[in-house]
């Protein structure tokens, strides 16, 4: 990558002739960048603004929105944030925590999976989009026979995905997927432990002291930043509760599991392969290699341990912004993951990559 190894400026197809700046790229953070849960950062809306040509470079930018959130599907995301910032984002430029499990399709899309986190049947639904064709979710579980987790009314009908009146104890699973937030640790503690460890891979049926299906899980941040006052607990919260759990219940049996998220570098080379599209569609029978050596690809965050661990392991360079999870005072950087820079916010970010690409 052209931010780790200095830059070769290379005049390929995309040169003059374009619009675009396809040597510059930028990977934004949703949440503590751009939105604070239900707010919107009028920096965020400025900083979009300067990828459209109107900047010192007269040049549009390549970007990408690259979230560790998710629960609903790429177009949704796209949408909502295109309306907040008032700019237009297409869903191919959209990077959620779970996207890159689409992948997991070839393996288990005619598999019987259990899909959990997010509210109602909507994580189903997007694993069904994905090209999942058997998904099943803890409310049908619990559905099948709410003693399974009697702290709950037992789930309306339009909770439900699965096939109505499914034996679950006949059923088996193949994977176990975690997509989005728990909205229900509890249960969602209780359910995915019995699928783990039945031995025959149902619900419940004879439980042994090993792990018996796969376990896939999409967000590993521990917290995230919204309108609160202090960062909130995200999916990793989840999963330090689950990896608990599993140690007490087995006798310290381990407890393996794929990760997806920020910041494993699958979505590094998700949102890279999002970012070559771009470039093919700017400048059709561009030379994609040449694009890619001349390339720096800039990720903007606020979660060290997500954003700036990943794009600096994936040779990008990366902006730390002070409107979310990190609170250093002005001048520090974060000592375990050091950012390429530091700036304020979001608009300050952009402005000094396009300086930085003048
Ligand atoms: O639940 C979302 C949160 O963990 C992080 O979102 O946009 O900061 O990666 P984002
Ligand atoms: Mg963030």
């Amino acid at each position: 990558n052209a931010c780790r190894f200095g830059r070769r400026l290379l005049q390929t197809q995309a040169g003059s002739a374009s619009d675009w700046q396809l040597q510059t790229a930028i990977a934004f953070d949703i949440d503590g960048v751009l939105v604070k849960g239900k707010r919107t950062l009028d920096q965020g809306r400025r900083a979009l603004a300067m990828l459209n040509g109107d900047n010192r470079l007269n040049k549009k930018i390549p970007f990408v929105l690259m979230t560790n959130g998710g629960g609903v599907s790429e177009a949704t995301k796209a949408a909502d944030i295109s309306k907040r910032l008032q700019t237009e984002i297409r869903a191919d430029q959209v990077v959620l925590a779970h996207s890159p499990m689409q992948s997991l399709v070839k393996q288990y899309g005619d598999k019987h999976v259990l899909v959990v986190g997010g509210i109602k049947r909507r994580c189903a639904d997007i694993a069904r989009a994905y090209g999942f064709t058997d998904v099943s979710t803890p409310n049908d579980l619990v559905h099948w026979q709410p003693s399974l987790w009697p702290f709950m009314r037992p789930p309306a009908n339009d909770q439900l995905s699965a096939v109505p009146g499914r034996d679950y104890a006949m059923h088996p699973f193949h994977a176990v997927m975690v997509f989005y937030d728990s909205f229900d640790f509890g249960r969602d503690l209780q359910v995915v432990t019995d699928v783990l460890r039945s031995k025959d891979a149902t619900a419940g049926n004879d439980f042994v002291d090993r792990q018996v299906v796969p376990l896939f899980m999409s967000n590993e941040d521990l917290v995230f930043s919204n309108d609160y006052s202090q960062p909130r607990f995200g999916q990793g919260a989840y999963h330090v509760c689950l990896r608990a759990m599993w140690h007490a219940l087995t006798n310290g049996a381990p407890l393996e599991y794929t990760r997806f998220g920020k910041p494993h570098q699958v979505q590094y080379r998700y949102s890279e392969q999002l970012l070559d599209r771009m470039a093919m569609a700017a400048v059709p029978g561009i030379d994609l290699a040449s694009m890619r050596a001349g390339r720096c690809i800039y990720a903007i965050g606020d979660n060290p341990a997500a954003d700036i661990a990943g794009a600096n392991g994936a040779g990008w360079s990366s902006v730390l912004v002070r409107t979310g999870v990190f609170r250093g005072p002005p001048g520090s950087n974060d000592a375990a993951n050091p950012a390429t820079m530091v700036v304020d916010h979001v608009e300050d970010a952009v402005s000094w990559i396009l300086e930085t690409e003048a």
